[in-house]
Parts: C-alpha cells; structure tokens; sequence
C-alpha cells in the first residue's frame, strides 16, 4: 500500500513535471523553426503550436501541426492560443536581434522587453510549468573580461538588444523569486544553421558565408578577419535547448542567465576552414558598422555552470561544423533552387 501510494506519488510528480502542450513564440525564425521540429518529433506534432507574427515561407512548420499567427506585444492573443491550446509550456524565441536593434531601439525594446513580461504574467496567471526565455552573448559588453567570459561578470552592453537581454534575464529571475514560476535560460552563443537564414544579428556573417561560398565562390565579410566571437552549430543549439528545459530543477542553482559555449574562432579562420572544401573560395574583410558591436562582445565563454549543473557538452568544433553546413546547405540549396 505505501508502495503504491509512493509510486503514484512519483508518477504524478513526473507528470506534473514533463512538458506536454508547448507553445513555440517565434517559431518562424532561425532557430523557433528548427526547435519546433525538433519538439514535435519528441511530443508528437499535435502538442507543438508554432507562432509567429508571421505566416510566410515554412509551409513544414504551418501546415504539419497547429500554427497560430500571434504578436507577441498582444496580450489578449497569446491569452487565447494558451486558452485554446491547454499549453502548459513555453518556449519564447520571439525577439529582434541585435543589428536591427541598432536601427529599430524602440521597437526593440517592445518586443523584447513586453512580450517578455507578456509571457511571463500569464505563465504567472496559468500557473504554467516551465518557460523558456533566451539570452545572448550580448548581455556582454566591453568590459567583459573577453577570454573567457565569466558566468558572472558585471554585465554593461552596449547595445539595445544586450540591454534587453540583461533586462529579460533579470525580469525571469525575479518571476522565479518571487511568483515560484519556473523560468530557464541560457546565453546563446552566435547560431550558424542551414536550414533558416538569420534573422538581423551581428553573427550572420558565419551563415551567410556558406551560402556566398557555395552560390558564387566569393564573400564579402562584414567584420575585420582578426574578429573573434563564440559561436554554435544549430544541433548543439536544439539540444542545449532542450536538454536544460528537461534537466531536473533541483539540480539547477542558475535559471535564467547559463553561459553557454559551443567553438570560438575568428573570421579569417571560418574563411580558412572552408576553403579546405572549397580551394577556390575568396574572402574579402570589409567591416561595417556591426564591427563596433562585435567587438564589445567576448572572444570565448566559461560555461562550466552549464557543465556542472545539467551536464552540457557541445558536440560540433569548427571543422566538424563545416563539412556538416556545406553538406547540408547545398543539398538545400539544390532542391530549393536557390
Ligand atoms: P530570428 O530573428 O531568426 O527569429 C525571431 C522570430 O520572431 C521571427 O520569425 C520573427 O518573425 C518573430 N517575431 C518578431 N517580432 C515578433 C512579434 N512581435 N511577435 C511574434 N513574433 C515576432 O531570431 P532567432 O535567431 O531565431 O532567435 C531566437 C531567440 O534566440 C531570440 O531571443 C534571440 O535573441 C536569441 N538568440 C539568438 C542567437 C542567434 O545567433 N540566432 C544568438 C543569441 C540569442
Ligand atoms: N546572434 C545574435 C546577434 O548577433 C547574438 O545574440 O544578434
């Protein structure tokens, strides 16, 4: 009898704990689309709702599995997705990156900052299990001790996408502190995938590199050569992703704010790699104004909490990267005709 009490107990505790209804803000975008199949081959396609403010361009993601065209800003939409869907997870990839952010402060700040709080006051509300809330290496700014990045430097960006992301790292822990809500999130490092171009960061340049490289032979690079930053290959970005989500809360002495560290090289050096591919591959360093936000971004991360705590371990360095994007972004490249 105390056996069976104790195991149903454990059941509902697990059940109580996993994911099953998940909403994907953002999930149009470079990774929302990629993390979107990604969860629909682990919880069935059913229970991943796609959304976006858009609807355009990824017929995989809008026809196969419920999508819902949804402004994050719009509190009265995303309460009826939630309503409609029983969602009882989220992961809010919605956002605006760091060089449109530059041209577009505000509006930076709004989408960021009050679909952030949009979120995070209904998963409040709802009683919701679990919210994901991305950062970025742009909480970093200049100061910064570079290589490595500590977990817990003083964090000054420069940017208004790194204030809104310090901004968002702080508004989820205090959710957790003070409403019990359970709010994860790590510090992305640049993402570099095949499958969905970027969507206005300062580390495109290590995505559209490949596609310049396999259409015309030739890429003309916005940052100077020398330019260090971290970076991530989208595999490893899915798994992070989902890994921490899953991981066992009381492990986790962080929540909001894990540094996370994939590979680090210069531009000059992702140029070099793929020329072993590509022998007649040409790169010219003409740095524009994104070069200055760059360079207030650290060369490498220490993500040892991430290690520690939910046992994060990257599986892609920058040869093995390589040869996976040139494989996969041309067979893409042929079948899409591009
Ligand atoms: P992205 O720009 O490719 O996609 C963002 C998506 O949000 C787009 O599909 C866009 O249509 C949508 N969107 C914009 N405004 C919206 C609104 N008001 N309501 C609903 N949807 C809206 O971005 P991404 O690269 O997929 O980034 C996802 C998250 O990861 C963001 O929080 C970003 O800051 C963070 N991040 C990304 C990187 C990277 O290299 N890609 C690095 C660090 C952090
Ligand atoms: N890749 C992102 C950007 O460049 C980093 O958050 O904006």
């Amino acid at each position: 009898m105390a056996y069976n009490a104790a195991l149903a107990e454990v059941e509902e505790d697990q059940l109580t704990n996993t994911m099953s209804r998940i909403l994907v803000t953002g999930a149009l975008g470079q990774i929302g689309s990629e993390l979107t199949l990604a969860l629909r081959a682990r919880y069935g396609a059913q229970n991943v709702v796609a959304a976006d403010i858009r609807s355009e361009g990824k017929e995989d993601l809008v026809n196969v599995g419920p999508f819902e065209r949804l402004d994050v800003t719009d509190m009265d939409r995303i309460k009826s997705v939630i309503d409609q869907y029983h969602v009882d997870s989220i992961f809010h990839m919605a956002a605006i990156l760091s060089a449109v952010g530059e041209e577009k402060p505000q509006l930076t700040w709004k989408v960021n900052m009050e679909g952030l709080l949009n979120i995070l006051e209904i998963a409040r509300e709802r009683h919701l299990l679990r919210v994901f809330s991305p950062s970025s290496i742009a909480v970093f700014g200049p100061e910064t001790p570079p290589d490595p990045a500590p977990q817990a430097p003083p964090l000054h960006p420069t940017t208004m996408y790194g204030v809104t992301k310090v901004s968002g790292e702080l508004l989820g822990e205090y959710y957790i502190h003070r409403f019990g809500l359970d709010v994860r999130g790590v510090r992305y490092p640049g993402i570099i995938s095949s499958a969905t171009r970027p969507g206005g960061g300062t580390t495109d340049y290590a995505v559209e590199i490949f596609y310049a490289a396999l259409k015309n032979k030739h890429y003309e690079c916005f940052v100077r050569e020398d330019t260090v930053l971290p970076m991530m290959y989208m595999p490893d970005c899915i798994k992070a992703t989902i890994e921490l989500m899953e991981a066992d809360h009381d492990s986790l002495v962080h929540h909001c704010d894990f540094n996370l560290a994939g590979m680090s090289f210069s531009a000059g050096e992702l140029a070099a790699e793929i020329t072993k591919h590509i022998p007649d591959f040409t790169c010219e360093f003409k740095p524009d104004k994104r070069q200055e936000i760059a360079d207030s971004w650290p060369r490498t991360i220490d993500d040892s909490a991430a290690r520690n705590e939910w046992g994060w371990e990257p599986s892609y360095d920058l040869p093995a990267m390589t040869a996976d994007m040139l494989s996969s972004l041309s067979e893409r490249m042929t079948r899409a005709k591009l």
